[in-house]
């Protein structure tokens, strides 16, 4: 039996394919390598692990219902973890479709994949930006998520409903795993701590929006991973709804300006800062109350953000080039 990781050539993705290869499951990555940030990053992360024998790899869109379950054909699949998406809050006012497809039609392709090959277990990412502009902090998976501020986060809510409906309907065990601001080695060139740290390098001004009065509640890589991997390990039984949301964050809420002082301090250079106002869909803070999951899953986040950005700058001056 495998798993199957969509988005596997992504972040996170390819972090987690990584780490069940590394516990001896079987894994099957599918991906279209699309091109909203360098599709060279993307390959270059599943040459990390395409060599093992426990993986396959199919490139293949998720919105394309029959070309998905053609890929997958003949494969017998326990459990399902999709991480393909079009992620990027800001994207979403210059692309909206490119989100309708990948996380509206893409999240209905996998149920129906999970449905029709009757998995044991799908486990999906969410969002803090489903939050929207919550005033409640920290944020709990109680909370109203009904006003969402960037398409992006309303692509997102839609797709915990899709799957409410389809837990209820087919009883599909599902879980939902709010993602707070991902960051690590290997992460994605559109996010703000990746942008910063390439325009510092180049002596260039960095666009600081709000004045810098934001913060988020930054989230190491391997600490999700090992939350991903404890979620697909608990599928919620018939007493549980068949679905459950969890929010996998820190708890510790960081302002922007620290991540600014600390992607300084390890680069050994100042930024030069423009300090602009708020972007459109953008929220002013994040902040993952985690107390469901530390009690359910066992999760417990460990890196500080400290700590994070020195792994990242090691990482990127590793490289011999930015990926362009
Ligand atoms: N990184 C974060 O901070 C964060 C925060 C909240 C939620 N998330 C969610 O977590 C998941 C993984 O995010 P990530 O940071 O690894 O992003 P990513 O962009 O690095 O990975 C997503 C992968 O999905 C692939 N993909 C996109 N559309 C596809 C399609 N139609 N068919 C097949 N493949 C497709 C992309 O090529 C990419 O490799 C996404 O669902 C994202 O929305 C991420």
């Amino acid at each position: 039996m495998s798993i199957l990781v969509t988005g596997a050539a992504g972040f996170i993705g390819a972090y987690v394919s990584r780490a069940l290869l590394a516990r001896g499951e079987q894994v099957i990555g599918v991906d279209n390598l699309n091109d909203y940030y360098a599709p060279a990053l993307k390959r270059a992360r599943l040459d990390r692990f395409a060599s093992d024998k426990g993986f396959s790899f199919r490139e293949v869109d998720i919105a394309d219902d029959a070309a998905l379950c053609a890929a997958v054909k003949d494969e017998k699949i326990a459990s399902i973890v999709h991480l393909a998406a079009q992620a990027g809050v800001r994207y979403s006012l210059e692309n909206p479709f490119a989100y309708a497809r990948s996380n509206l039609l893409g999240h209905l392709s996998v149920l129906e994949l999970a449905r029709s090959l009757s998995v044991g277990h799908l486990v999906y990412a969410s969002s803090s930006s489903i939050y929207g502009a919550n005033k409640s902090i920290p944020f709990k998976e109680s909370d109203r998520t009904d006003d969402p501020v960037s398409l992006y986060g309303a692509t997102k809510k839609a797709d915990e409903l899709m799957s409410a409906s389809y837990a209820r309907l087919y009883r599909i065990s599902q879980t939902g795993l709010r993602f707070f601001t991902v960051y690590g080695p290997w992460g994605r060139p559109d996010m703000a701590y990746w942008i910063f740290t390439e325009k510092i390098l180049k002596g260039e001004p960095i666009d600081v929006f709000n004045q810098g009065a934001m913060s988020r509640d930054f989230t190491y890589i391997d600490d999700i991973v090992d939350g991903v991997l404890s979620a697909l390990d608990a599928p919620p039984n018939a007493e549980r709804g068949f679905h459950q949301v969890y929010n996998l964050g820190n708890d510790r809420p960081e302002k922007l300006m620290t991540l600014i002082e600390l992607l300084e301090n390890a680069l050994g250079a100042k930024a030069e800062k423009n300090l602009m106002g708020m972007q459109d869909g953008d929220v002013e803070r994040t902040w993952a109350d985690i107390s469901r999951a530390r009690r359910e899953l066992g999760y417990n986040p460990t890196v500080t953000l400290a700590d994070g950005i020195e792994r990242f700058i090691a990482w990127r001056r590793s490289l011999p080039k930015a990926f362009a």
